[in-house]
């Protein structure tokens, strides 16, 4: 990772973080949190998903930067540091880096691997341009100490992640980004929301035909393995993508598909045949509804660009 500091914050309590997967596996309903997806082979799974004919909020959130990018660049102003929570592969920011001229860029994921090598590809096409990856886990703690300066920062957390949070968790999620920048007047947050929309539209997106998020579901029962230990049978499982219109969130979830054991630390942990295992809500928004959580969380001014084809907003909030 020529060129690039990395700063790795991840394994402050490895003891704590078994203890956590342990309990929320032996749990009724059991869940596992969604950050577990993203080993290498997740990250590459979910670069797949990006691309499927399927999953529209990829290249519906792409069409609306594409369009009202340098209205959005002057908006934001340049010469932020620019600070890409959940930079994943970077490949958005990299379409930023011309017109928003930052004055640093910020890759922040838990994907320790994932950031580093997308870090090494990007270093050597902007060479004068200082970069740092910081390797956490923010949904713990969003703790950005030693990787920025005093000067305004431009925070960018596209791709509807914020869904993943609870309503409650987001707002809290986004009061610390609004933290950091009351600290540096002039700084804002850059950030792309899914709307509400139909349900077979939605269910197609988080269950698609060639079964690319169904491996990408599954893969995380694979991940806990290495990861952990456990002996679960990925194949054993089946994918359940479906949107809940009453919580207004699409849940997936990995379906027992017979009675079956697995071994959590040695302890035996029964899932009959139709057991589910909850891996992920996607919270979707109606804009009136994300600009109330923006407010809740602190942000003052907002403005807001939206897709004709879809449902799907970008929001800057200062
Ligand atoms: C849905 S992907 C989005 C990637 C990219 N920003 C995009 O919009 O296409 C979510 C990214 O957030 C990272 N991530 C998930 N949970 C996280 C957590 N708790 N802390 C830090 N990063 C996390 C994942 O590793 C992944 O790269």
């Amino acid at each position: 990772m020529d060129g690039a500091r990395l700063i790795d914050r991840l394994a402050l309590d490895s003891d704590a973080e078994r203890r956590d997967v342990v309990e929320g596996l032996r749990g009724r309903p059991a869940r596992i949190a969604p950050k577990y997806f993203y080993d290498e082979v997740g990250c590459a799974l979910y670069g797949a998903i990006c691309r499927l004919p399927e999953y529209y909020p990829t290249r519906t959130e792409a069409a609306i930067f594409e369009r009202h990018r340098r209205e959005i660049a002057e908006a934001a102003g340049r010469g932020r540091q620019f600070v890409d929570l959940g930079a994943g592969d970077c490949a958005k920011a990299r379409q930023w880096l011309a017109s928003l001229r930052p004055s640093r860029y910020v890759a922040v994921d838990i994907a320790i691997h994932e950031i580093a090598s997308a870090l090494g590809g990007l270093a050597p096409d902007f060479p004068d341009l200082p970069m740092a990856g910081v390797a956490t886990d923010f949904s713990r703690v969003l703790d950005l100490d030693g990787a920025l300066d005093d000067t305004p920062a431009l925070f960018f957390y596209p791709g509807s992640s914020i869904g993943n949070f609870t309503p409650e968790e987001a707002t809290a999620f986004l009061g610390r980004v609004r933290g950091y920048c009351a600290r540096r007047p002039g700084s804002a947050l850059l950030i792309g929301v899914d709307g509400r929309k139909e349900k077979a539209v939605l269910e197609a997106a988080y269950d698609d035909a060639a079964g690319v998020t169904a491996a990408f579901n599954r893969n995380m029962l694979r991940h806990l393995n290495v990861r952990f230990g456990f002996d679960f049978a990925p194949a054993a499982f089946g994918h359940v993508g479906r949107y809940d219109e009453a919580l207004g969130r699409v849940e997936m979830h990995l379906e027992s598909l017979r009675e079956q054991v697995v071994h959590l630390d040695g302890e035996p942990r029964r899932f009959p045949a139709g057991e589910r295992i909850h891996t992920e809500s996607s919270y979707k928004y109606s804009p009136e509804g994300f600009e109330a959580l923006l407010a809740a969380a602190g942000f003052g001014a907002v403005r807001r660009w939206e897709s004709a084809q879809q449902p799907y907003f970008v929001f800057l909030a200062s």
